[in-house]
């Protein structure tokens, strides 16, 4: 199949796809085929309200379960252990599916300061069958370090805020010395200012490629699981169209230049910024 993605094994055994479907801002019906044009990784948050439509999507879908890979979140307020359990239960029933296979908490929330606890509780849902992998966004090489320190165990994926404008250089390597795949969130910079770029536009037409096709197979290079996001059937196999080229260790570097210290989108620096 042209749309075969390949896959990447975390640490603790489960093998995932290296190009997965974001859905923030999906509600209802849209992006639902999603599954059925090649998409096997689903990113849903308890915070994006969709859950119960990913769900249904995984029903409707004639792709089974099993070889299905559904994230969820968890929400800054729901850090403390026993609100915690019950947000992965009620996320759980929302979906109505027996299991999750990545669940990960959504946002470090440093001052609120409770994500070891709800680290705990993750740890803990995995023990209790509730979870397949677990892990984190958002977080900072001094909260992963304080996870190993407290609970001797380092999650499997840190999903961050990537994409051409903000590379996470050090992040990637802290995770990649430490056996943490890491996962971009809005690879595509939610195409602001990206796809008419003069630079993108440029190895795009090289390769005969659209500027989100470039993006998408340098994140795919960087060994970043890419979540890109679309309603529009048409973007959702252009989006996965990306394993029968390859960027040149050149084109990778001219890329990477234009990543800013302040190129995060919203100013969500997880060291301050907290989410609820
Ligand atoms: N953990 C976190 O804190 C966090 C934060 C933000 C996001 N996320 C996750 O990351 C996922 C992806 O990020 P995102 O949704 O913020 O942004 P994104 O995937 O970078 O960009 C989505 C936007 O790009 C457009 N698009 C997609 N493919 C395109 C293409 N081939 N050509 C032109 N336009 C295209 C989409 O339009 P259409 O839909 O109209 O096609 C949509 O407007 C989210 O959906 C969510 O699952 C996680």
């Amino acid at each position: 199949m042209a749309n075969q993605i390949p896959n990447i094994t975390l640490h603790d055994g489960l093998t995932i796809p290296k190009v997965g479907f974001g859905t923030y801002r999906l509600n209802g019906n849209d992006g639902v085929q999603a599954i059925d044009n090649g998409y096997r990784l689903i990113d849903t948050a308890y915070n994006y309200e969709n859950e119960g439509t990913i769900g249904e999507a995984v029903r409707r879908s004639s792709t089974p379960r099993e070889q299905l890979l559904i994230t969820s979140k968890l929400p800054g307020r729901y850090h403390h252990y026993d609100k915690a359990v019950t947000t992965i239960q009620e996320s759980l029933y929302r979906a109505n599916l027996d299991y999750y296979d990545l669940y990960l908490i959504h946002w470090p929330n440093p001052i609120q300061d409770v994500y070891v606890e709800a680290w705990q509780a993750l740890i803990d849902a995995k023990r209790w069958g509730y979870i397949r992998s677990i892990g984190v966004c958002n977080f900072l090489p001094n909260h992963l370090e304080r996870l190993k320190k407290e609970t001797g165990v380092l999650p499997t994926i840190n999903q961050i805020e990537l994409h051409p404008f903000f590379n996470q250089e050090e992040q990637r390597k802290w995770h990649q010395d430490h056996q943490i795949v890491t996962e971009s969130w809005s690879p595509l910079a939610r195409t602001n200012d990206v796809l008419d770029h003069p630079v993108l536009q440029e190895i795009a037409k090289n390769h005969n490629r659209t500027v989100s096709q470039i993006i998408l197979r340098w994140h795919y290079q960087l060994d970043a699981i890419a979540i890109p996001k679309s309603a529009t059937p048409s973007r959702q196999l252009e989006n996965i169209s990306i394993f029968d080229f390859e960027l040149s260790n050149e084109e990778m570097s001219i890329i990477n230049q234009l990543s800013k210290a302040d190129g995060r989108m919203k100013d969500q620096d997880p060291a301050v910024y907290e989410e609820f």
